[in-house]
């Protein structure tokens, strides 16, 4: 767990992250295969990312959830990174690989994993292995789009689930799923603000309270997770 002043030190500690290990695949093997978070917090680290950062026609970008809506809605995490980042690097077309949030959670859900399985060239028990997942966290311990009490928490064969966020603002997600979460070679979750702060203690504290937060599942049986938190969000951790 590496913790920041702020979330302007958050951001750039985390593109730093992203960019070593972008660096070290793309040596190993020329190609580096990213799953993007959406929400607030991960948009400060992609709109520091720079056109001459990488070698970006050899990065092949995803999506770690999505939201039910149309590309140019307000609420897309797809419209949030074109924004922050696509605009602004030469990243060809047909290495992002936009989840199709419009067709409905469960054709969208369909559709992604058939677009995953075809980027990773899988077989039909095969896992896509992440070189890394950006994840975000929930004040309700959500990670992705896999929300407490949600049927996307028990997916253990699909590797993109419909998922539902909860409350008044509830909407239909599409999100992928634990066993692809989990068999990344490394996962950065990027948690910022006071807000955050019961959370990653309740995380941080193990225990029953711990193993009923969606993100304390995300367990990656060959690969790293990587917390990084600003002061706030790590204020109570213990
Ligand atoms: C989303 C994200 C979601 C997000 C958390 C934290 O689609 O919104 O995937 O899991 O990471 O809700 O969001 P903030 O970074 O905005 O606090």
């Amino acid at each position: 767990m590496r913790v920041f002043a702020d979330a302007d030190d958050l951001a750039r500690a985390a593109r730093a992250e992203l960019l070593r290990r972008a660096g070290d695949l793309l040596e190993e093997r020329g190609r580096f295969t990213l799953a993007l978070s959406g929400g607030s917090t991960p948009r400060r680290l992609y709109r520091l990312l720079a056109p001459d950062d990488v070698d970006w026609s050899r990065v092949e970008l995803f999506f770690g959830d999505e939201r039910c809506v149309p590309p140019d809605h307000a609420d897309s995490n797809y419209r949030m990174v074109r924004e922050a980042l696509l605009e602004r690097v030469p990243i060809p077309a047909a290495n992002v690989h936009r989840m199709r949030g419009e067709l409905g959670a469960d054709e969208a859900a369909h559709a992604y994993e058939l677009e995953l399985r075809a980027a990773f060239r899988l077989g039909p028990k095969d896992l896509p292995r992440f070189d890394l997942v950006l994840l975000g966290l929930g004040t309700d311990g959500h990670t992705a789009s896999l929300f407490p009490g949600t049927s996307a928490l028990d997916e253990r064969e699909r590797l993109v689930a419909p998922g539902r966020s909860p409350g008044a603002s509830a909407d239909d997600r599409v999100t992928l799923t634990f066993p692809v979460l989990n068999a990344a070679a490394a996962v950065a979750f990027v948690v910022a603000g006071s807000e955050k702060a019961a959370v990653v203690a309740a995380l941080s504290s193990g225990g029953d309270a711990a193993g009923a937060l969606p993100a304390s599942r995300v367990r990656p049986g060959d690969g790293r997770v990587i917390w990084m938190l600003d002061h706030a969000a790590a204020a109570r951790f213990a």
